[in-house]
């Protein structure tokens, strides 16, 4: 490789566990020490198929369960080509979810295995760390109420929260639980300490694939 490539940086959890605003305050230090740095969302609902999702989302649209999984997975491979390009020229990438809210939010509904959920996404590019923002059931209710979007309900969200730590028993993935209970700093120092670490280690290392 050329150049030192950039590091491919996920962040995971349960609604109201503050994936968003940890997202939002690592990109501003990475580029306040000069990194380059890109932030990316998953479900991208600016795209045609992100359209699609986001109306089920907002339960305008209703789609039969196994094909908005794919809709899904399908929304993350039109992104592999910039993904790839962003870090092949050094630039490091936030993703807010990724395959693993993929697999975590079907697989919580009947008769969804964890394996065919993750099936189409095998191959994508391989997270070189996967921040895990774990937060309490009780805890989340203390943080409001959901809001009206499809899945935020508590009993699907603490469904969805065993699955995700049935997930991070492999560990093929390099996954790192942060105590999302703490205050919005303490939680982005510890973010941003294994963050700079992820960085380093990638560097010199080729993109992985995921699950393969
Ligand atoms: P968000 O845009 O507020 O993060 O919400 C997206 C919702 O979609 C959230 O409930 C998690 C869910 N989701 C899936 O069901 N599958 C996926 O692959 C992703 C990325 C999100």
């Amino acid at each position: 490789m050329a150049c030192k490539r950039g590091a491919l940086i996920v962040l995971e959890g349960v609604d109201r566990a503050g994936k968003t605003t940890q997202c939002t305050k690592l990109v501003e230090s990475f580029r306040e020490v000069g990194r380059a740095v890109h932030l990316l969302r998953f479900p991208d609902r600016t795209t045609t198929i992100g359209k699609l999702i986001s109306s089920y989302l907002e339960n305008k649209s209703d789609l039969e369960d196994h094909t908005v999984h794919l809709l899904f997975s399908a929304n993350r491979w039109e992104l592999v080509p910039l993904m790839k390009k962003k870090l092949e020229e050094g630039t490091t990438l936030i993703i807010d979810r990724y395959a693993f809210s993929g697999v975590a939010f079907t697989s919580a509904k009947p008769d969804f295995s964890i394996e065919w959920c993750k099936a189409p996404d095998v191959g994508l590019p391989k997270p070189d760390l996967v921040l895990y923002l774990q937060l309490s059931p009780a805890a989340a209710a203390q943080r409001g109420e959901f809001g009206t979007e499809r899945y935020e309900t508590s009993s699907f969200q603490q469904r969805v929260q065993g699955r995700f730590e049935q997930l991070m028993d492999e560990n093929s993935v390099n996954w790192q639980v942060v105590d999302a209970s703490q205050s919005i700093d303490e939680v982005h120092d510890n973010i941003k300490r294994l963050s700079l670490s992820a960085l380093t280690a990638a560097e010199h290392q080729p993109i992985a694939e995921l699950w393969r």
